[in-house]
């Protein structure tokens, strides 16, 4: 087939490449689970997801990861990442989204990593956290952040074509949405409360044929950004505004010239046509499932997908530890 010079295409599927490293972040972080220790969990997860990415084909730096240089050792924000060679990038990782649930032995924990070409991933970082709506392709032109909760639960009921009691709605389990669980059960929709990880809760919302329905309130900004890229995909709506935790983190952001009141729909965190997506479940959830150890190896399950080709993949491995210590490629025993 002749090749088109002026399109701009990555041409392979980086995001197989991309999923060793989240099956390898999950299966080096899950051996902690329920074990209490944070810091293990997520520091295990990370210099293994590090040491796997350096092998990619691949020049991307990383715009969400641990933090700052000064604050993070590995994955930091502006850190090169891959072998350097061909592919320029951006990489935005969380290696686990949900260290808490891994700590405590609760489900629901992923290791998630995001490519788009270079300066195509947009997160506004002034602020810590986003108010956020996601649902399903179905409904994805029903949603308005700056709407009521009752009229967004009304208009995609009728888009999906049932009743507003039919709907399910996942939320974080914190003090600040006590107003907005009130206002969804005034509406009359069911609840699905997290304590954690509102990434893989953004996906069960936007991923046709799931008991999710929708997601509502305020989470992580880094995580709403990597939820964007993975609705790119999958081909639900995300819609995000500016949560500032207090007067001075809202002062600043205003000093730096940004619109504290924008509304960031998809394309303005993402911005490109050609994003990848992996992630591999660490604790056992109801979009994945978490790593299972056997005698000399693990299975893990990863959801893989690419924005434009819209192929999203299920994937079931079985890691032999013995064989994998012999190619060098990480250490698993
Ligand atoms: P970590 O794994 O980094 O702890 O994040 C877990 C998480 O639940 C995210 O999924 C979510 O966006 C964020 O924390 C919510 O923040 P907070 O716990 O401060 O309410």
């Amino acid at each position: 087939m002749a090749e088109s010079k002026s399109r701009k295409v990555i041409e392979r599927n980086i995001a197989m490449e991309l999923m060793r490293a989240t099956e390898s972040a999950a299966m080096a972080a899950a051996r902690f689970l329920g074990r209490g220790d944070k810091n293990l969990v997520d520091g295990t997860a990370v210099a293994t997801m590090r040491n796997v990415m350096s092998y990619i084909r691949m020049d991307g730096v990383v715009v969400i990861g641990e933090g700052e240089k000064d604050n993070a050792p590995m994955l930091y924000i502006g850190e090169h990442i891959g072998d350097g060679f061909a592919l320029q990038a951006d990489i935005a990782v969380d290696p686990i989204d949900g260290t808490t649930l891994v700590a405590r032995g609760l489900p629901g924990a992923i290791s998630v990593i995001v490519l788009s070409e270079r300066g195509t991933i947009h997160c506004p970082s002034q602020f810590f956290y986003m108010d956020k709506i996601v649902t399903s392709a179905e409904a994805k032109n029903c949603i308005d952040i700056n709407a009521s909760v009752a009229e967004n639960l009304e208009n995609i009921a009728r888009a999906k074509k049932r009743k507003v009691s039919e709907l399910t709605v996942i939320v974080l389990d914190r003090p600040r949405h006590e107003k907005l669980l009130f206002d969804i059960r005034s509406a009359g929709a069911r609840v699905k409360l997290i304590s954690d990880g509102d990434i893989a809760a953004s996906l069960q919302a936007a991923m046709p044929g799931m008991e999710v329905d929708v997601l509502m309130g305020i989470g992580g900004t880094p995580e709403g950004v990597i939820s964007a890229a993975a609705i790119h995909c999958i081909g639900g709506a995300i819609q995000c505004k500016a949560w500032p935790r207090n007067e001075e983190e809202r002062k600043a952001a205003i000093a730096a010239g940004v619109d504290v009141d924008k509304v960031y729909k998809t394309e303005d965190l993402i911005d490109s046509d050609d994003v990848f997506f992996a992630a591999t479940g660490v604790s056992s959830g109801e979009l994945l499932k978490g790593v299972r150890y056997f005698s000399g190896g693990a299975y893990t399950q990863s959801l893989v997908m690419r924005s434009q080709s819209g192929t999203i993949r299920w994937i079931d491995s079985r890691h032999n530890f013995g064989r994998l210590d012999k190619v060098g490629f990480f250490k698993m025993r």
